[in-house]
C-alpha cells in the first residue's frame, strides 16, 4: 500500500480548501503535493487539531487526482510534515514520524536553547526574564548597541536594536520573556551580495543549501523580517562567501545527526570584520516564491527527505 504523508497546518477541519490560508505560494504548495503523488505516496492535508495521537487523525482533508477531498473519518498518516505554529504539536512522546522532530522543533523556538546549542556561530546571547531586568545583563553585552528580543519570538515583533543607552524608551511585547544579543553590525554588507544592513537566508534540506536569498531591511530599521517591511531577493549559493558556507556546512551536519535530518534556514549577518554571525535559526521555512530559480530543487529536496524517512 502506498505510504501516506500529510502536511499539517492549525486550521479547523471544515471545507474543501485547505489552503486557502496560503495565497501568494499556493501554486508552490500544490506542485509539492503533486510531486508527492508522482513519487507514489497517499498525499493528505492535516490540521493538528484532529489529532488524536500515534500518527491517526480523526478527519483529514485527501489529495487525488488535483482536488481535495474532506474525510471525516480516523486515518492513520506514516509520515508528517508539520507546518503548525507553537510547540504543542508534534507531541513530544509520540510514535507518530513527523518533520521536524519535536526536540528541533523546541530549539529553534528558544533562542536562548540555540545560543546554547550552536554557541560561538550566534551573537552572544543571555537571558534577561523580565524586559525590566535588561539593565542587570547589559554588561555582559560588549557592543554599544544591544538587541533585547522576546526568548521565543517571531516576525520581528517586540525588538529593540539600537543604543545600550537608549533602551528606556522602548516598549516591551507584554507578558514575554526576553534574551539580550550583541549587536551584530552588519552595514558593510556582504561582496557582491549586497551593500549595506542584510539578513542573509540558507535553507537546508538533507545537509544540502537548496536556496538562499538576502533580506534588507526598510530605510531607518534595523529589522530584516518581511513582516517589518524587509525585502527579499534571491542568492546564488555559488556567491556567498566561504565563511557563511563553511558554517553550514559544519552546522548541516551535526543537525543531520542530532535531529533526523530536520529541513531548516540559518539567518546570517556579516559583521564589521566578516566574520558570520546566526541571528537565529527557523524550523519552519517560508517556501521560496514561484519564480524563485531554486524553487524545484527545494521542493524536490523536501519530497527526498520524506522519501528518506519512510524507508
Ligand atoms: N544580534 C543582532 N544584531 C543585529 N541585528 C539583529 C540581531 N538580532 C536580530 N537582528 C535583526 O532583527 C531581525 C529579527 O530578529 P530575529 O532574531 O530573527 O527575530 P524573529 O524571530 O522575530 O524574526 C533579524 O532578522 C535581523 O535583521
Ligand atoms: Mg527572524
Amino acid at each position: 500500500m502506498a505510504k501516506r504523508v500529510g502536511i499539517c497546518f492549525s486550521r479547523d477541519l471544515t471545507g474543501t480548501d485547505p489552503l486557502s490560508h496560503i495565497i501568494a505560494k499556493k501554486p508552490v504548495y500544490l506542485r509539492l503535493l503533486d510531486l508527492l503523488v508522482e513519487e507514489g505516496f497517499a498525499v493528505f492535508v492535516l490540521t493538528r487539531k484532529t489529532y488524536l495521537g500515534n500518527g491517526v487523525f480523526d478527519g483529514v482533508w485527501e489529495y487525488q487526482n488535483k482536488q481535495f477531498s474532506l474525510l471525516r473519518k480516523k486515518t492513520k498518516i506514516d509520515l508528517v510534515y508539520d507546518r503548525s505554529g507553537g510547540v504543542v504539536f508534534p507531541p513530544g512522546e509520540d510514535s507518530l514520524r513527523v518533520v521536524n522532530i519535536h526536540d528541533f522543533k523546541i530549539l529553534c523556538w528558544d533562542k536562548l536553547k540555540t545560543f546554547q546549542e550552536i554557541g560561538p556561530y550566534m551573537a552572544k546571547t543571555i537571558w534577561v526574564g523580565d524586559f525590566k531586568d535588561y539593565q542587570k545583563v547589559l554588561p555582559e553585552i560588549k557592543t554599544d548597541w544591544v538587541v533585547l528580543k522576546p526568548y521565543n519570538g517571531l516576525k520581528g515583533m517586540g525588538i529593540y536594536v539600537g543604543p545600550k543607552d537608549e533602551v528606556a524608551g522602548f516598549k516591551p511585547m507584554e507578558g514575554k520573556h526576553y534574551v539580550a544579543q550583541e549587536f551584530v553590525d552588519t552595514t558593510k554588507g556582504i561582496s557582491g551580495i549586497t551593500e549595506s544592513l542584510h539578513d542573509l537566508r540558507v535553507v537546508i534540506i538533507n545537509q544540502k543549501p537548496v536556496w538562499c536569498h538576502v533580506r534588507v531591511p526598510p530605510t531607518g530599521s534595523f529589522k530584516a523580517n518581511v513582516a517589518e517591511g524587509g525585502s527579499i531577493t534571491e542568492v546564488n549559493y555559488n556567491t556567498v562567501p566561504e565563511s557563511i558556507k563553511s558554517v553550514v556546512k559544519e552546522i548541516s551536519e551535526r543537525f543531520y545527526e542530532k535531529y533526523d535530518n530536520p529541513i531548516f534556514s540559518l539567518d546570517f549577518g556579516l559583521d564589521k570584520s566578516g566574520k558570520p554571525y546566526i541571528f537565529e535559526i527557523n524550523d519552519q521555512v517560508g517556501f521560496p516564491k514561484w519564480e524563485m530559480k531554486n524553487r524545484d530543487t527545494f521542493l524536490k529536496e523536501l519530497v527526498a527527505n520524506f522519501k528518506g524517512k519512510l524507508q
